[in-house]
């Protein structure tokens, strides 16, 4: 998404505000976006679909829509799903009524030790504060059953904060380098099973997503 930004580095709004009000408001045209292109999604999806166990619980960090990701990961499986979008969790429950989709920050969001099978997050930590990152890991970590699964698609590029204009909105992006993001999911407790850095099409540019396929120890 970054090549897409005019940066304000010295705008001082409130990040999480921004990008709940920013999806709300291109929520129809990222839908879009990937009508034009293949993104590597769902090719990394049924990875994690090859090794989940029957009627597994997944949670998908910022699921937005839940399209592709939820209406696939449903077919077989319950997902819960969280976002900070309120127009974004509307069509998630439209899409995937089987799914239980939580309008909320996933900085904060809170469930019980144990409860999933998997945890996916696509396109989404590189939009909060990079200094919640680690925590999340580790909060992700503690979600997982043993043996559970992390897949992971973001930006991981040194960028401490910055405000732009995405798709017409106003919008948020932090992120670390790839060997930051992969420390901290090891920290976290968690074993890299599989990682890549692959490009894809957005618009007229093409962008770098870190791939991560990790599994908790
Ligand atoms: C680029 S979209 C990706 C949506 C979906 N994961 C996908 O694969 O297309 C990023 C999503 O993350 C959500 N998001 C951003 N920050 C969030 C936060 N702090 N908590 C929950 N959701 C968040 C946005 O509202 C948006 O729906």
């Amino acid at each position: 998404m970054n090549e897409a930004i005019v940066s304000h580095d010295s705008d001082k709004r409130d990040p999480k505000q921004l990008v709940a009000q920013g999806y709300d408001q291109v929520a129809d045209a990222y839908a879009q976006l990937e009508h034009t292109a293949t993104w590597p999604r769902m090719r990394w999806l049924e990875k994690l679909l090859a090794l989940l166990p029957a009627r597994a619980a997944i949670l998908d960090l910022g699921c937005g829509s839940g399209d592709p990701a939820d209406i696939a990961l449903a077919h077989q499986h319950h997902v819960t799903g969280v976002d900070i979008s309120e127009a974004q969790i509307r069509k998630a429950r439209q899409n995937v009524p089987s799914g239980t989709f939580l309008h909320a920050d996933l900085g904060s969001v809170a469930f019980l030790p144990g409860s999933f099978d998997a945890v996916v997050s696509f396109y989404t930590l590189e939009h909060l504060p990079r200094e919640e990152h680690a925590a999340i890991f580790g909060r992700i970590a503690t979600w997982l059953k043993p043996g559970g699964y992390l897949l992971l698609g973001t930006e991981a590029a040194e960028s401490a904060g910055s405000v732009g204009t995405w798709l017409g909105a106003p919008m948020f992006f932090s992120s670390y380098d790839s060997a930051t993001v992969q420390h901290f999911i090891r920290v976290a407790g968690m074993v890299l099973q599989e990682t890549a850095i692959e490009h894809q099409r957005e618009q007229d540019h093409e962008i770098a997503y870190l791939w991560i396929l990790a599994q908790k120890a």
